[in-house]
């Protein structure tokens, strides 16, 4: 039987999301959205139907405003909320989308009591806690997308400096998805070879920071809205690698009990997701700078954590 996925935010992220997942050929997908939208998720759904024989997938896609739809998904992405737009932060929207994951996961927790939850909504460490406790789901299946795209970010601009394939670049981003987060050059590599071998220090410093910007980046460009393209390609990846089992290890936000020297808060950590969702939390041996920035940016969400009302 098809694996069935359901996308809950029909905007930007949750459309091209579903769009990937189609052309994976994942399984089937429902794009939910609120009944205010009336026809729009249906309508993305059909649109996305419509280009199955062009790209030849055979994954249903349907739209919805409501939930009995979704039932019995497998895998469900919440990406429902309000993006950033120019000059506000994401914690600028930490009350409005709290309360939005708050109903969306009761419904979902309803819907799907076995699923896997991922959140995609900012801030999006806070929103994770958010949907661990309304679902009441054990921590090992609720799980941010941050780290694999700021990862992805940091790789494509260390390929882009480099001019070297993209594919040969893996990078490593953990801590909160903000402007504490902890780009890891020591696990940077270019073709396995480590990336301090091909980028002197000041240049190494000024990806790092570019990627700690990445997300305001594109805000400043696009100006009405936030980056989707690249957020719905790590959150498919995300997905992949649990309806695959692939045991993949990708840093994500995962709820911490003492691993880090961190304790009941969500922070990016490399994991190693399957089919049960985070399978593993990897242990690495930080330098002393490296877990002071984790332990900064760990404290961050948690201050961020605490003013949710
Ligand atoms: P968007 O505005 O294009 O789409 C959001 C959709 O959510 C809208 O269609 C809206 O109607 C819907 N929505 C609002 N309340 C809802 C509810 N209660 N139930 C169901 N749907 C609801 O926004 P976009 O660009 O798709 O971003 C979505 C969220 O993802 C934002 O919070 C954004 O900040 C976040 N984001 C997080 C990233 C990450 O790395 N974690 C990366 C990119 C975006
Ligand atoms: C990003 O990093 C807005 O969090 C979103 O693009």
């Amino acid at each position: 039987m098809r694996k069935k996925m359901t996308v809950v935010g029909s905007g930007n992220v949750g459309a091209s999301l579903a769009q990937r997942l189609a052309e994976m050929e994942l399984g089937d997908v429902v794009l939910v959205d609120i009944p205010q939208t009336e026809g729009m998720p249906a309508g993305k759904a059909l649109d996305l139907m419509e280009s199955s024989p062009i790209y030849g997938y055979d994954s249903k896609i349907t739209g919805a405003t409501t939930y009995e739809p979704t039932k019995n998904s497998d895998v469900v992405v919440i990406t429902a909320g309000v993006p950033r737009k120019p000059g506000m932060s994401r914690d600028d929207l930490l009350n409005i989308n709290a309360g939005i994951v708050q109903n969306v996961t009761q419904e979902i927790a309803k819907y799907s009591p076995n699923a896997i939850l991922i959140i995609v909504s900012n801030p999006l460490d806070a929103m994770c806690q958010v949907a661990l406790k309304t679902s009441k789901f054990p921590k090992h299946r609720v799980i941010g997308m941050a780290g694999a795209l700021d990862s992805a970010r940091m790789r494509f601009f260390i390929a882009d400096a480099l001019n070297v394939s993209a594919e040969n670049v893996h990078a490593m981003v953990l801590g909160g998805h903000g402007d504490t987060m902890v780009p890891m050059p020591r696990f940077s590599t270019v073709a396995g070879i480590p990336v301090s071998e091909f980028i002197a220090k000041d240049k190494m410093d000024a990806i790092i920071q570019r990627t700690r910007d990445g997300g305001a980046e594109i805000v400043k460009l696009l100006k009405t809205g936030s980056a989707y393209y690249a957020p719905s390609a790590s959150a498919a990846e995300m997905v992949e690698a649990i309806l695959k089992d692939k045991h993949k290890i990708i840093p994500c936000a995962a709820y911490l009990q003492g691993e880090y020297g961190i304790e009941g808060v969500f922070v990016g950590v490399p994991v190693k997701l399957g089919t049960q969702g985070i399978e593993e939390i990897i242990k690495l041996e930080l330098t002393h700078e490296e877990k002071a920035a984790l332990q900064k940016s760990a404290s961050a969400v948690k201050d961020l954590a605490a003013a949710l009302k």
